[in-house]
């Protein structure tokens, strides 16, 4: 029988590529499926407490084993900004393109270009609370290129690439992805246990 896990996103992205990597042993729900349809708060200042905040309500208020993702982007020229507020960088209501303009101005002049994503998975299975990570290091580059992807992903241009992420087709960047690494790590956790 197929063990059910939630996954505690409604990001069709984010899901199908669990599903997929998941195979057939996993019945992965989303926030949806389970009917959790408010907003779970996100007041912690790491990513790690942010996941954990996400995965242990759903655990506490539905009863699902869960998983929950928190994602950042440190940029050493800033201090590691803007890091666990990367979705609101440039303020509540703003979207990727004011983050990214934002980003950019901030970056003007630095000759330090030096930056990681970094995601954190906190899963939550029966009592325990296991953390898996995922980095890319790469830099931020001069100028926004290409159009795939998402959020940071066309100023963002990883050491391992030449191009930036969102010149990348899918499955090159969740090869190399800090998201990509840290849900390899979960996956291998969940299959073998
Ligand atoms: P979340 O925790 O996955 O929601 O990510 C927080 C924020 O980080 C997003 O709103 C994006 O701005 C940014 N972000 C996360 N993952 C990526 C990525 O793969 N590429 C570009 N930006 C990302």
């Amino acid at each position: 029988m197929k063990r059910e896990i939630v996954f505690a996103t409604n990001n069709p992205h984010k899901l199908q590529e669990l599903r997929q990597i998941a195979g057939d042993s996993w019945s992965i729900l989303s926030l949806n499926d389970i009917g959790c349809h408010e907003d779970i708060p996100e007041t912690a200042d790491t990513l790690e407490g942010n996941a954990e905040l996400k995965a242990r309500f759903v655990k506490e208020k539905y009863g699902y084993d869960c998983f929950a993702d928190d994602t950042g982007l440190m940029v050493d020229a800033l201090g590691g900004a803007p890091g666990v507020y990367s979705a609101r960088y440039a303020g509540p209501g703003h979207d990727s393109l004011a983050n990214m303009a934002l980003l950019l101005e901030n970056m003007r002049g630095k000759a330090d270009r030096a930056a990681r994503f970094r995601t954190v998975i906190a899963l939550i299975q029966g009592d325990g609370l296991h953390l898996f990570e995922g980095v890319v290091e790469g830099e931020i580059t001069l100028e926004p290129a290409g159009c795939a992807g998402f959020g940071y992903d066309p100023v963002f241009k990883p050491a391992e690439s030449t191009v930036t992420f969102a010149e990348m087709d899918a499955d090159a960047k969740n090869a190399i992805s800090h998201r990509g690494r840290a849900t390899a790590k979960l996956i291998d956790y969940l299959k073998n246990n």
